[in-house]
């Protein structure tokens, strides 16, 4: 049995998803229980005690970071025999600067679970293209997107890529004390992926890069302070680099990654304004 947590997120839920494709009993720990292809457990990840139900009977745990107790979520796990962990981290975790307050929670996270006795593998993706989705206001209300950071190239990755490679290290052995960095095939400018969505649509979309000034301010009041420190240090200071292009996800997997075009054609239809008014 795998545990996976962040089940209604976009990579947790492609996590359940390829799980059920490879015929492997799963059970989604959610807070609240809704509707998913797997058993269901109720638990808090700020909570540790709470997880401990879930735990029966697991083997394998896909885990989200950042949590309020790292090390108390992993002693339940090897309380209740899991053997191993696979977590989401991201390359936030290779900037040593604790200061920067996303990686100090993905290095705390790193910790917790090196720490724990378990078997493990770090997933260390580039941003994710479902970060896309962030345009549906702006996308929905006209044909403008304004967004921070335009000039920062990435090589952003699937979350269904991401939970490929989390699986095969979920189900097969040669992935303890690994880190796998994770990317799509090609790196974009915010602006090329726009207008790759924009064909896709089949809409006559334009972008608009904020000034580090109007960033800062359209960003206030959506994320703590903090955060808006750290994406300024990872893309306009530099301390990251996601324009890399890893291997990682075919040599795991024996798939080319995904492309942005293909994601964006799996999910056009969240693109689509609903009759009522949303998007579809
Ligand atoms: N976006 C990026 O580009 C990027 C890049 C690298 C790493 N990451 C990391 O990836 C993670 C986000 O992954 P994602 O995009 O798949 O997630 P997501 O779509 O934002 O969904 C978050 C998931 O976590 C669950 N959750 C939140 N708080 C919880 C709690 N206290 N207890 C139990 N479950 C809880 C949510 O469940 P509910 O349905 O109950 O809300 C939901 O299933 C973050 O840690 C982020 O730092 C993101």
């Amino acid at each position: 049995m795998i545990l996976v947590t962040g089940a209604t997120g976009q990579v947790g839920g492609e996590v359940v998803q390829a799980l059920v494709r490879a015929g492997q009993p799963a059970r989604a720990l959610v807070r609240r229980p809704t509707e998913l292809p797997v058993e269901q457990a109720v638990g808090d990840l700020d909570d540790p005690a709470s997880v401990a139900p879930a735990l029966d009977g697991v083997r394998g745990v896909f885990l989200l970071p950042g949590y309020r107790d790292m090390p108390g979520l992993l002693a339940e796990m090897r309380r209740a025999g899991v053997e191993r962990v696979v977590l989401l981290s991201s390359l936030a975790a290779v900037a040593t600067d604790t200061r920067n307050a996303i990686s100090e929670f993905m290095i705390r996270s790193e910790t917790a679970v090196r720490g724990s006795g378990l078997a493990w593998t770090f997933l260390r993706p580039n941003a994710f293209m479902s970060n896309a989705l962030r345009w549906l206001p702006q996308l929905l209300a006209g044909d403008t997107v304004r967004d921070a950071f335009g000039d920062v190239p990435i090589a952003s990755v699937d979350p269904y890529d991401i939970a490929a490679v989390a699986v095969r290290a979920l189900l097969d052995a040669g992935h303890e004390e690994r880190v796998h960095l994770l990317s799509g095939p090609e790196r974009h400018l915010p602006a090329q992926r726009l207008a790759i969505l924009a064909e896709v649509l089949d809409r006559d979309l334009r972008f608009h890069a904020l000034t580090d000034e109007e960033a800062r301010a359209d960003m206030t009041g959506r994320m703590p302070q903090e955060y808006i420190d750290a994406f300024f240090a990872f893309y306009v200071d530099g301390t990251i680099d996601e324009s890399l292009i890893h291997p990682t996800v075919e040599n795991v997997t024996g798939s080319a990654p995904r492309t942005f075009r293909q994601w964006a054609l799996a999910h056009r239809d969240a693109f689509a304004p609903s009759p009522d008014g949303g998007s579809g």
